[in-house]
């Protein structure tokens, strides 16, 4: 289980629509048919609540916001928060998307440069997450707290890092019933991480508040928010909670799925060939709009995200009674959504472990069930980041993939590793070669 979750699950939930598992006298059903997974977290998702082992490994971090909080808290919050995710705004934020992506790729050449061989002969071997990582974070850094140069985004990277690598002990003592005070490697350096992460928002909240005038970036936007049906603003503790969320939801999801994306490439030089075309056809400084014309980019991720889904499991509690089919689950258990498995289940996707972007194509979409995919979640509690991270994924590809190839250090996919989100385990190592001489 600390190695990752994912291989202790039973193999019936890549056949079955239904199975339930005991450990340590818990019950916990794995809800894997797409009517079973609508009726559950659309149709009764009033009778759900956060799972317990979810809210140990987070909530000392992002407190109760939108991703921890339940109930009407977090509605107030969700509602609250809701329009700055909308299309509009989205699209506001493409010019620092393309900023933070272009850092990346002068990054990279600088680095090339700085060795002598700027051109086709580099062989520089890099793991890719911690640079996309570092992509998507600048991305974040910038879409919410726009020109505030004093957050240092390397240490709180790294914090955010440190904390998040030993949430899976957390996970595994809850599950044991273990008190929250009991100790685990990593335990000391994740409360420091919290503390620094949480001041360092703060800090930045009240610098922002001192400045007089919101702006027009996410903390701008959020500093001005008001609940549309009780009017009230949200307090400084769930700006805290908020961006923090944000920052922990936003930034390795998105990473994950640019770097199995390119890492899939790899293995795919005519899908790759494609999304050349369609980002060429885009021409030079594309407005914004013009994202829209990368269908088949967007495909690509799509599946991508199918086979790897950065968020490969959803994780619930019944609160009450919850019926699926003739199948009843009595209040305070466990019920779970395994994406991953979802996504490569036999009966739903023909030659289930196979890249082919073409199954994204709109007929086809069209015609499979909307619960059969759910990298994004679904129901009220879907991801409110979905259009910004499709979108970031797009901006991103389309600003690297015609400046380099990049070629895997070892043949064989890296095999997956479940920490909260699904990493190529070992890290994603690949040689970055430019495709021109600069
Ligand atoms: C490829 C990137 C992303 C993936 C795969 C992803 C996936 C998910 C999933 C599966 C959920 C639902 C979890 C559940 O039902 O328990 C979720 C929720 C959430 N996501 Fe994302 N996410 C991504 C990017 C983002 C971004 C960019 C942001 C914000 C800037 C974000 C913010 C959130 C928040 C706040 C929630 C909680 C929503 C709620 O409970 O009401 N995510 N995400």
């Amino acid at each position: 289980m600390l190695r990752s979750l994912i291989e202790a699950w039973p193999d019936e939930v890549y056949t079955r629509p239904l199975v339930t598992t005991r450990f340590l006298g818990q019950r916990t059903t794995y809800v894997c048919a797409p009517g079973h997974i609508r009726s559950l977290i659309v149709d009764q998702a009033g009778a759900l609540e956060r799972e317990p082992f979810m809210l140990r490994a987070l909530a000392p971090a992002l407190g109760s916001g939108i991703l921890t909080a339940d109930g009407p808290h977090w509605r107030g919050q969700r509602r609250t928060a809701a329009p700055m995710f909308r299309p509009d705004r989205v699209r506001a934020f493409i010019p620092a998307m393309a900023e933070a992506a272009h850092a990346t790729r002068l990054r990279w050449l600088g680095q090339m440069s700085a060795h002598g061989s700027a051109d086709a002969r580099f062989d520089g071997e890099r793991d890719i997450l911690p640079e996309m990582m570092r992509t998507t974070f600048d991305v974040i850094v910038a879409t919410m707290v726009s020109g505030d140069s004093q957050l240092k985004v390397e240490p709180f990277g790294r914090a955010i890092d440190a904390y998040l690598g030993q949430t899976p002990w957390k996970i595994a003592l809850s599950m044991l019933r273990a008190p929250a005070w009991m100790p685990h490697p990593g335990a000391r350096a994740g409360a420091r991480a919290v503390r620094y992460l949480r001041s360092e928002v703060a800090r930045t909240v009240e610098r922002r508040r001192s400045r007089g005038e919101p702006g027009a970036d996410l903390l701008g936007l959020l500093l001005q928010a008001k609940d549309p049906e009780t009017g009230e603003r949200l307090s400084d503790e769930s700006l805290i909670d908020n961006l923090l969320t944000f920052v922990a939801a936003g930034h390795e999801t998105t990473a994950l799925a640019l770097t199995w994306t390119l890492r899939v490439l790899a293995d795919h030089p005519a899908v790759e060939a494609r999304i050349l075309d369609e980002i060429a056809g885009l021409g030079a400084d594309p407005a914004p709009e013009a994202l829209d014309r990368l269908a088949f980019t967007r495909q690509v991720v799509l599946e991508v995200m199918r086979l790897y889904p950065p968020a490969p499991l959803i994780v619930r509690r019944t609160a009450e009674e919850v019926r699926l089919g003739d199948t009843v689950i009595p209040a305070g258990e466990s019920v779970h959504v395994p994406v991953y498995a979802l996504h490569r289940h036999q009966s739903l996707w023909d030659r289930p472990d196979v890249f082919d972007p073409d199954r994204f194509a709109p007929e086809l979409t069209a015609s499979r069930d909307r619960y059969a995919y759910l990298p994004f979640g679904a129901g009220p509690r879907v991801c409110i980041g979905m259009g910004l991270a499709l979108t970031e994924c797009l901006v991103i590809l389309a600003t690297l993939l015609p400046a380099f190839r990049f070629v895997p250090a070892k043949a064989e996919m890296p095999a997956t590793q479940f920490r909260v989100t699904l990493r190529p385990k070992g890290g994603m190592k690949m040689k970055v070669v430019p495709r021109h001489a600069h």
